[in-house]
């Protein structure tokens, strides 16, 4: 029987790396890691990992913080004999710049696949940012495991809202409405948005009669300045119909982007817990220790 995998907890929350490592039966890990005076990091693999299927549980939102920390302890755990490194990164940064729209723009999502290829053998990850790149493995050529939150936001949903009909801001976030609005039994409707800058952004909707009687329920992968997310409750707030639920897998907000959506007509904002936040409602850890169990089956093979 293969051994419990050793698992480090990187910038990640406790919780949710407690309720991972149970999931997996692993073995916690020891890693010391801190800032020298001057900024730079310091890490120190405290655990023996010579021979060891090591898992790397990482928070990766404000990445430019944890990025070097992350690399050093993944060399480190190589270069002590770790025989397989799996990277969980709940959130993975960096997908939307997906394409140079200018001359010289760096494709920041292919820079980024390809670092974390270079020093792990796989990366599990919750729904991705993949929009003009649809394979996750097309930029990080490794095991790679997409663990949906499609399942989890779906039985919130049916736990909680009646009536609901599940809009999505962009053709972007087709994928995931979809999936959550079959998961629950409701009917769908997205929306087309431009963007004309990072917090400039409308979205039309045309097919109103499917929200008609229902509480909206929006969605999308990321909620980062809310102007997406605004603009949608916007368009269907007020007028003593039921205030729109705003649910985001992934929370890169401030609070003042949450008084900006209460402001516009919002009701109920909840996340995923693949970033903490106060806003965390729907718990990812059965689902990602799923994703982590698959990617290490598939070596097996
Ligand atoms: C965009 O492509 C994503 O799917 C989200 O719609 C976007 O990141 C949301 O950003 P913001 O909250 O800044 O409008």
């Amino acid at each position: 029987m293969k051994p419990p995998p050793l698992m480090f907890r990187l910038h990640a929350d406790e919780t949710l790396f407690g309720n991972v490592a149970a999931g997996l039966n692993a073995e916690h890990g020891s890693i010391e890691h801190r800032r020298f005076p001057d900024g730079e990091s310091y890490v120190r693999i405290l655990s023996e990992c010579a021979g060891r299927d090591v898992v790397i549980l990482c928070g990766l939102d404000h990445p430019d913080n944890k990025l070097m920390s992350l690399l050093f302890a993944a060399a480190t755990m190589t270069e002590l004999g770790a025989q397989r490194l799996t990277l969980v990164a709940p959130y993975l940064p960096y997908l939307r710049q997906d394409q140079a729209f200018h001359r010289g723009e760096s494709v920041s999502a292919r820079h980024f696949g390809a670092l974390v290829a270079r020093y792990f053998d796989a990366l599990v990850t919750v729904d991705p940012h993949l929009h003009r790149i649809h394979d996750l493995a097309a930029i990080c050529p490794i095991t790679c495991r997409v663990v949906p939150a499609a399942p989890a936001i779906a039985a919130w949903i049916k736990a909680r809202v009646a009536r609901p009909v599940i809009v999505g801001p962009d053709a972007e976030s087709r994928q995931w409405v979809a999936a959550v609005a079959e998961l629950a039994g409701a009917p769908y409707v997205v929306g087309e948005k431009v963007r004309r800058g990072d917090r400039d952004v409308t979205v039309a909707l045309t097919d109103t009669q499917a929200v008609a009687g229902r509480t909206p329920v929006l969605i999308d992968d990321i909620i980062s300045t809310g102007r997406t997310m605004a603009a949608v409750v916007e368009l269907l707030a007020g007028g003593g119909k039921a205030p729109p639920v705003c649910v985001g897998v992934h929370a890169l907000f401030d609070d003042a982007t949450l008084a900006l959506l209460q402001r516009a007509g919002a009701g109920m904002v909840v996340t995923c817990n693949t970033i903490a936040h106060a806003s965390n409602a729907i718990d990812l850890a059965a689902s990602i220790v799923g994703g982590v169990v698959a990617s290490r089956s598939r070596k097996m093979l």
